[in-house]
């Protein structure tokens, strides 16, 4: 078969190692890709929100299946205009992408159908949503509606900080038309976990759990970024936590779109907040998460491309993945001064003697090929460097003794990702 991966960050050379290694797969397309994916597939350059590019190239290139990596190009509908044209794709519909898509459509959601979120407020106007923090007090959470890039979420913790945050998503519109409507949250108190199931319209396949850390900086400190590294499983997912949240968020949740008449199909992504009162939903997203896509394909002992076409195709309930016993972790190394401005084109060494190190691979997040065979940085977030090993404190070893070996004085990474699996009271 020829399969088209769509995206170019290390969530997408994560999934693109693993369809490569698929006895199913003939030809890997990837649109745009990056260096470390020029490893396993042809890349092409088709920027991925390009959606009418996309599809004229599945077509031109008779692609069986398409896996679809980020966000954006499935709320623009992409999965639709494949189906269109007769090309199967793993991945929601505009419609269902909606979970992503819009925050106040999912507390809608889970209001109607009983699903455990934190307390909220929809509006369309800052007037409205200012006297509503004034009566509720903080610390409260304020969102943008629509995709705003990680971005769009403060948690504010004084009134002013609260009215800075309505004023900037709605009087500023710094994330367009995201801010044309926000939710206010209720602060939620507990520890985050993320846990990754699929779905194929109507059943549910869970898959894993992990936990990302998602300040730049040592001690959960600085600004939020995409990501700066996971693991998993995550400790606080407990077999008997991972049964609540299948049965009180992720089943229901799935019920529910199906119910609304706008089935959902693909990876479910729910962000937790595991609380005394049990397992409460942040947010969900359409996709795999980026960095924890790269700690999930690792554990996977099965052939993954199998799942994602049996999610297409509505047939999940005949299908069993198998896990390896083991736990993964990623570091990502970004460039010096991320999430903030950061420079492109620093040359990378060392990557083959990362990758050498038993249970290591070095995924590719941002980067390009420079002239004679060098790498090159090319984006905030560059590489992922993960491992897998029996524990998450050996998986964590592994991980930074090949982030020694990556010579890049241009890049950094956090030196105390898993902190939480590795001091479980702290
Ligand atoms: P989101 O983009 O919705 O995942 O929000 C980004 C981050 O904000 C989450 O990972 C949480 O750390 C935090 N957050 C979002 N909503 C809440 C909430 N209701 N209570 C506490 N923290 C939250
Ligand atoms: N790592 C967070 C995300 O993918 O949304």
């Amino acid at each position: 078969m020829k399969i088209l991966v769509v995206g170019g960050g290390g969530r997408e050379h994560a999934l693109c190692w693993k369809i490569a290694a698929s006895p199913l797969c003939e030809r890997l397309f990837c649109t745009p890709g990056n260096a470390g994916i020029a490893q396993e597939a042809d890349c092409v350059p088709i920027g991925a929100e390009d959606v009418e590019g996309q599809v004229a190239f599945a077509k031109g290139n008779a692609v069986d299946f398409v896996v679809v990596g980020p966000e954006a190009p499935l709320v623009a509908g992409l999965v639709d205009r494949l189906s269109d044209e007769g090309i199967k794709a793993f991945g929601p519909s505009a419609a269902a992408a909606m979970l992503e898509g819009s925050k106040g459509f999912v507390k809608d959601l889970c209001a109607k159908h009983g699903v455990p979120t934190a307390e909220y407020g929809r509006f369309v106007d800052a007037g409205s949503a200012r006297s509503f923090i004034r009566e509720t007090g903080v610390p409260v959470v304020i969102k943008a509606d629509g995709l705003a890039a990680g971005k769009g979420v403060t948690v504010a913790t004084s009134q002013a900080e609260a009215e800075a945050a309505i004023d900037a998503i709605m009087v500023e519109k710094k994330f367009g038309a995201a801010g044309d409507s926000l939710v206010i949250e209720e602060f939620l108190d507990g520890e985050e976990a993320s846990f990754f199931a699929l779905v194929d319209g109507e059943t549910v396949l869970p898959l894993a759990s992990a936990q990302d850390h998602k300040r730049v900086g040592d001690g959960e400190t600085g600004p939020n970024t995409g990501g700066m590294g996971a693991y998993s499983p995550a400790p606080v997912m407990s077999p008997e936590m991972e049964r609540r949240v299948m049965d009180e968020i992720v089943t229901p949740t799935v019920a529910a779109m199906k119910a609304e008449g706008q089935p959902y199909k693909g990876v479910l992504y729910a962000g937790l907040m595991i609380t005394e009162e049990g397992p409460k939903l942040i947010e969900f997203n359409v996709r795999f998460g980026d960095p924890e896509c790269q700690v999930l394909m690792p554990r996977l002992k099965s052939d993954l491309l199998p799942a994602l076409m049996a999610s297409a195709d509505g047939v999940l309930a005949n299908l069993d993945l198998r896990w390896h016993d083991e736990a993964a972790m990623t570091v990502v190394m970004a460039a010096n001064g991320y999430p903030g401005s950061y420079e492109k084109g620093s040359e990378i060494r060392g990557l083959e003697a990362a990758a050498a190190l038993d249970g290591v691979v070095v995924f590719h997040a941002g980067t390009k090929a420079g002239a004679g065979g060098t790498v090159l940085a090319d984006g905030g977030r560059v590489l992922d460097v993960t491992a897998t090993a029996p524990t998450v404190a050996e998986a964590r070893a592994r991980a930074y003794a090949a982030v020694d070996l990556i010579d890049w004085p241009e890049g950094f990474c956090r030196r105390d990702i898993g902190w939480r699996a590795l001091e479980p009271e702290g």
